[in-house]
């Protein structure tokens, strides 16, 4: 199983940042985890362009490759600057951009359709955990944010609590395993023998002190990082304990 340490930049870098990937890329050149970023749309051309091993990915795109659509970006659009992957349905974005389970299949169909691995992101609200609905608030997602197809082109998942995005607050262990297994069982009943291939990434509040124990789980094959992948020296102990994992 590829393991695969991801960084989502969201909203925050300049022409300056591009600097940490190439850091990374110096660092861990030899690595055996793929080590991806995904900055803003507006250093995604540039960050294609650095040498390196540091794989690039975008935070959206569009479920049409053209269009009338003023201020969009096509999936299209981003495999041509030499991306490799795209975020899809980060909670974020479902909850700022209204995008419903049906929008995010679009958006991965899309993005499969260019030749991108979409990372689809799944996870609970605080409100869902407290009312033990986690696994079926993940059920339901994964079952309308995968086409029929899904398994068929590359394609990760990635787990992400919404409340433990950006808050400091990281799961239990047990419950990240269980969630985990859980998605496995179900990409398993879905996809058959195709699902073994699939990555399932830990997403919320990982930093490097607590990177280890995550990975230690079984069904963990990596993490989509936010604040802690903005500086390499950060992200560079994440990936660390991906590579000794
Ligand atoms: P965080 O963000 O690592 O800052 O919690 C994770 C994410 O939003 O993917």
């Amino acid at each position: 199983m590829q393991k695969i340490a991801a960084g989502n930049w969201k909203m925050n870098g300049i022409s300056t940042s591009l600097s940490e990937i190439s850091l990374l890329a110096q660092r861990h050149s030899t690595s055996d985890v793929e080590i991806l970023i995904c900055p803003p749309v507006t250093l995604l051309g540039n960050a294609c362009s650095l040498p390196g091993s540091v794989a690039i990915g975008a935070q959206n795109c569009h479920i049409s490759r053209s269009g009338a659509y003023t201020g969009e970006i096509s999936a299209q659009m981003i495999a041509e600057l030499g991306a490799k992957y795209v975020i899809i349905g980060h909670s974020e974005r479902r909850s700022n951009n209204g995008e419903t389970d049906y929008i995010v299949q679009k958006k991965m169909m899309s993005a499969q359709q260019e030749g991108l691995t979409p990372i689809v992101c799944i996870g609970e609200t605080l409100r869902q955990r407290q009312n033990s609905q986690t696994l079926s608030a993940i059920k339901t997602q994964l079952d309308g944010s995968l086409s029929s197809e899904a398994a068929k082109s590359p394609i990760v998942i990635a787990y992400e609590p919404v409340w433990a995005i950006g808050t400091g607050h990281v799961p239990s262990m047990s419950e990240i395993a269980q969630v985990h297994e859980f998605c496995r069982k179900q990409l398993k009943r879905r996809f058959g023998d195709l699902a073994v291939n699939i990555p399932l990434l830990y997403g919320g509040s990982v930093k490097g002190s607590n990177a280890a124990e995550i990975f230690a789980l079984q069904n963990v094959n990596g993490a989509l990082v936010g604040g802690a992948s903005l500086k390499a020296e950060d992200f560079s102990q994440i990936i660390l304990a991906l590579e000794d994992a």
